[in-house]
């Protein structure tokens, strides 16, 4: 195999998509795949995994599915033992999986809370921690989580505990990213602005309200559109190729400039 991630072995937890059509998730696991790594695509839907793992054979790539529900921090380590068991190595983890829930402040419930919390920071947290050990053995890693811009600024969406979530994933990144930085294991976080995906999509109700709101979200990105998944990918390929070798601890905005 030839390509910017050749030799390597990649975990992507949150592979599928929750609908028709690419997701972050699934972008980022065809593209380590179609740059020559070997996939363990994990998520909580075996028919998500499995439609994402299609693909990649389809064309060409190596790649294979686990099921596993981020939310349970022994799915996370038995993600990454099985990973390690299938391939030999593990060089990259994706940490994509991330859930919003409705409430602000003086509505949020604790269950809610928990949940997103769960899955959004306890599970990237058990994911790095079963992977880092691996990765010092061989010398090093990348690990990648997925954050959003909803961790820096006020959204317009009232989702208190996602944003809280996704600002503590920033900073579990740079403390383990520092932490880590003698033993070559890099591990950076990305931002993304928004998406046109089907878990945006998932937000609204209706396909009117869906149409609206995506028009809508096309309006306010300064360039005109909403990012891709395969934008994600591309930033995820970088950080997990060795061409983002010195980069660690970084938060990688990508949303076409909306922050600025
Ligand atoms: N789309 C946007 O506009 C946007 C913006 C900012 C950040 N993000 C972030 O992108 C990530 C998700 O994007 P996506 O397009 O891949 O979404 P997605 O909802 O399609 O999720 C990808 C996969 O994750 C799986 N999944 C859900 N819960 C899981 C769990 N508990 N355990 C294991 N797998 C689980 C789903 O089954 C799905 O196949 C999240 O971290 C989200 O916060 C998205």
């Amino acid at each position: 195999m030839t390509g910017r991630l050749a030799g390597k072995v990649a975990a992507v937890i949150g592979a599928g998509s929750i609908g028709a059509g690419a997701s972050n998730g699934s972008a980022v696991a065809a593209i380590f795949a179609r740059e020559g790594a070997r996939v363990l695509c994990a998520d909580i839907s075996p028919a998500a995994a499995g439609r994402t793992v299609a693909e990649i054979a389809a064309a060409g790539g190596t790649a294979s599915p686990f099921t596993a529900d981020a939310a349970q921090t022994a799915d996370m380590a038995a993600a990454i033992d099985v990973c390690v068991a299938q391939y030999g190595r593990i060089d990259i983890l994706h940490y994509n999986v991330g859930i919003e829930a409705f409430g602000e402040l003086i509505d949020v419930t604790d269950d809610s809370w928990d949940r997103v919390f769960d899955i959004n920071l306890k599970g990237a947290m058990a994911a790095s921690r079963a992977a880092v050990p691996h990765m010092m053995k061989q010398g090093g890693g990348s690990i990648i989580n997925v954050s959003s811009i909803a961790s820096l600024r006020w959204s317009q969406m009232q989702f208190l505990s996602y944003n809280v979530s996704k600002a503590a994933l920033n900073r579990m990144t740079r403390v383990v990213a520092r932490q880590y930085a003698p033993h070559n294991v890099r591990c950076n976080v990305i931002l993304p602005g928004l998406i046109d995906s089907p878990h945006a999509g998932a937000l609204f109700k209706t396909d009117e309200e869906r149409a609206e709101a995506m028009k809508a979200r096309d309006a306010r990105c300064p360039m005109g559109r909403q990012g891709t998944p395969e934008d994600i990918a591309n930033a995820a390929l970088f950080l997990a190729s060795d061409e983002s070798r010195y980069i660690t601890g970084l938060e990688m905005v990508v949303d076409g400039g909306i922050t600025l």
